[in-house]
């Protein structure tokens, strides 16, 4: 069978201690649905509480540095990820290449940091409106794959690409059914390309304003293996409401 859906939330700067229940009810929720897995991305100052906290869903980062180890303050290495409790990581989010100005070789070099500490690794691509308005869509995300994807002949193991449109993120509009299809049947083949067989077992996952009302159909688009959510994550009861929506979509 395939993989069950990934369902994973991406909490951005949002969330303090308090914000911890909210995890544990998605966990127990997530504990009683089998067939789909589910993860959640707090900031880096609740990795280590959120894990301590939850039995069965999975815990990880929202972005990682290049380096081990170093004179870089303020930053989080790969390997403090692991130690805080993290199982994998984000990397390439929009918002870290728009406002952090990160370069599709940082992203590929942030992934490979990933992988060497034994993190997950989510990585994100997606155009802006006016490159879908002007017919690039594709050939940016072609572009950005190529620049992006991590080297080495581990690379696939453990990594899920998340397409995400940049004006679909926190906007409440989505691209149609048959775009979301297309758009990941291109990744497929750019991902084939790049590992050959292997590229056939790497997640692909969509995001931008998914929410319980549009999960399932997003979800059965072609080639999406599951979804990256942002402000419907941030409640047991939005975000609860996407994963069972994921899991009844396929029975
Ligand atoms: P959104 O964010 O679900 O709030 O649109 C998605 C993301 O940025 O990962």
């Amino acid at each position: 069978m395939a993989n069950p859906p990934y369902i994973v939330g991406n909490w951005k700067m949002n969330g303090t201690r308090a914000m911890l229940a909210e995890a544990r009810a998605i966990d127990r929720a997530a504990s009683r649905l089998r067939d789909v897995q589910v993860a959640l991305a707090p900031p880096f100052t609740l990795i280590h509480a959120m894990r301590e906290a939850v039995n069965d869903i999975g815990i990880g980062a929202q972005d990682c540095h290049v380096r081990p180890s170093g004179a870089f303050t303020g930053d989080i290495s790969a390997p403090m990820l692991v130690d805080a409790g993290a199982g994998f990581v984000i990397v390439g989010h929009s918002e870290r290449r728009a406002m952090h100005g990160e370069t599709d070789a940082i992203v590929r070099a942030k992934a490979e940091a990933a992988q060497a500490a034994g993190l997950g690794i989510i990585l994100c691509v997606g155009e802006t409106e006016a490159e879908r308005d002007s017919g690039e869509a594709e050939a940016v995300v072609t572009r950005q794959l190529a620049g992006s994807l991590p080297q080495g002949e581990e690379a696939t193991v453990k990594l899920s690409v998340a397409y995400e449109p940049v004006w679909a993120i926190g906007t409440g509009r989505v691209p149609s059914i048959d775009d979301v299809g297309a758009m990941h049947r291109a990744i497929r083949a750019r991902l084939a390309a790049t590992y050959g067989e292997a590229g056939g077992d790497v997640r692909i996952l969509y995001g931008g304003s998914v929410n319980a009302g549009n999960a399932a159909e997003l979800l059965a688009a072609d080639e999406v293996g599951g979804a990256l959510v942002g402000g419907a994550s941030l409640t047991a009861e939005s975000f609860t409401a996407i994963v069972v929506a994921a899991v009844s979509g396929r029975e």
